[in-house]
C-alpha cells in the first residue's frame, strides 16, 4: 500500500470513528485543514522536479478527491442518523387513548327549571323573567310590605351602593315575588279597555339572594313565582294545579298536598304548601316546598287593578329544595361549588 492509500484507509477509519458532526469536522482539520496531511503534501510537491511535480500531483490530488467524498459520505451519514433519532422520539404512540373532550350537562337545577317551565308551561302559565337588581318599591311596598313594618326582616337583604329614583337603595332581589307585580303591571297595561281582561298565569323562575349560609341556606338561591290572576279563581283551583305540578314533577301519583295556615304580607289568606309521598325513603313526612295565598287587594291595587273585580293566587316556590327533594342530595351547597365529581352524576 503506498503513502496516499495508507493516508485514504487512515482518513476513512477517523471518518467513521466520528459520532458527532463535531467529531467529523476536527477529523476532517487532520487531513484537509492548514497543517492536515494532504495539506502538508501538496506543500511537499514544490521540491520535486518538473515531471514528477506533474504525476505526484495528479496522484495527490485524487487521493484528496477521495477523501472529500468519504467526508461527504460520512456527514450524510450522521444526518441521517440524527433525523432518524428525532423520530424516533418523536414518535406516536398511536395506541395510547385519544385526549377526551368532556361532555358537558345541564346543572341539576336547570335542570329543575326547565322541568318546573314545561310543566306549568302545559298548564298554559307563560314564563317570565326579570331583574336581579330591584327597586325598594318592587321588592316591598308593592308587596305590601311597607317601610319599617316588622315583616321587612322575614328577609335579610343585600343592598346595591346606588339608590333608585326614589332615593332608596336598591336590593339584590330576596325573592322573585317583585316579578308578580313587574307581569301583571304589563298585562294590565297591554289589556287596558279589554273587558274581560284575559286572565293572568304566569311563572317567574330566577335567582334571589340572602345573607344566609348553611347546610340548606345560600346565599343565592332559586325561586319560582306564580301568579294566576282571574275573576273565578278559588284555593281548590290552585290546589290541583299545585296536585298536577308535583305529581308530574316526581314523577309519582303517590303524593298528598295539603295547605297550611301561615302568614305573608302579599298574601291574604296565606298557606305553606306540604306535600308527603306515600312511599319512598321519605314517607309519611310532611315536606314545605312553597308559600302561596289569595293575592291581598292592596297588591292587586299595585298591579292597576281592581281587587273587586281581579282576585287569584300566588306562589313562591325553592326549585333548589325540590332538586335535592327529587335527587335525594342534603346539602345544598353542593349545587353551588362547582364541584366536577358531584355535578357529573347528573349528566
Ligand atoms: N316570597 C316568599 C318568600 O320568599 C315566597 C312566597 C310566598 C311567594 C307566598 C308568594 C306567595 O307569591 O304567595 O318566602
Amino acid at each position: 500500500m503506498n503513502d496516499l492509500d495508507q493516508l485514504l484507509a487512515d482518513a476513512q477509519a477517523d471518518f467513521q470513528a466520528a459520532t458527532t458532526p463535531a467529531d467529523l469536522e476536527n477529523a476532517k482539520a487532520r487531513y484537509l485543514g492548514k497543517a492536515g496531511r494532504l495539506t502538508e503534501l501538496l506543500k511537499g510537491l514544490a521540491a520535486l522536479p518538473h515531471e514528477a511535480k506533474k504525476t505526484r500531483g495528479a496522484q495527490i490530488n485524487a487521493a484528496k478527491q477521495q477523501v472529500e467524498a468519504a467526508l461527504q459520505a460520512r456527514r450524510q451519514a450522521l444526518a441521517d442518523a440524527e433525523l432518524e433519532a428525532q423520530l424516533q422520539a418523536e414518535s406516536l404512540d398511536v395506541t395510547l387513548p385519544g385526549r377526551q373532550r368532556g361532555t358537558g350537562g345541564l346543572h341539576p337545577v336547570s335542570r329543575t327549571m326547565e322541568r318546573i317551565e314545561a310543566i306549568f308551561g302545559s298548564m298554559g302559565f307563560e314564563v317570565a323573567d326579570g331583574p336581579e337588581i330591584e327597586t325598594d318599591w318592587y321588592s316591598f311596598t308593592a308587596l305590601n310590605n311597607p317601610e319599617n313594618h316588622p315583616a321587612r326582616s322575614m328577609q335579610d337583604t343585600f343592598y346595591v351602593d346606588l339608590k333608585d329614583a326614589e332615593g332608596r337603595w336598591l336590593n339584590l332581589r330576596p325573592h322573585t315575588s317583585p316579578m308578580q307585580v313587574r307581569h301583571a303591571r304589563a298585562h294590565a297595561a297591554r289589556y287596558a279597555g279589554v273587558d274581560p281582561m284575559p286572565e293572568i298565569r304566569v311563572i317567574a323562575p330566577g335567582r334571589t339572594y340572602r345573607v344566609d349560609s348553611d347546610a340548606t341556606h345560600s346565599p343565592m338561591f332559586h325561586q319560582c313565582e306564580g301568579l294566576w290572576i282571574g275573576e273565578n279563581v278559588s284555593f281548590k283551583d290552585l290546589k290541583s294545579v299545585f296536585l298536577d305540578f308535583f305529581r308530574r314533577f316526581f314523577e309519582t301519583e303517590a303524593l298528598q298536598l295539603r295547605f297550611r295556615p301561615s302568614f305573608f304580607p302579599f298574601t291574604e289568606p296565606s298557606a305553606e304548601v306540604d306535600i308527603a309521598f306515600d312511599s319512598g325513603p321519605l314517607k309519611g313526612r310532611w315536606l314545605e316546598v312553597a308559600g302561596s295565598g289569595q293575592v291581598h287587594p292592596n297588591v292587586v291595587r299595585n298591579f292597576g287593578l281592581d281587587p273587586e273585580r281581579h282576585i287569584g293566587f300566588a306562589f313562591g316556590m325553592g326549585p333548589d329544595r325540590l332538586t335535592m327533594l327529587r335527587y335525594g342530595v342534603n346539602d345544598l351547597r353542593l349545587f353551588f361549588d362547582g364541584d366536577l365529581r358531584f355535578l357529573s352524576q347528573f349528566r
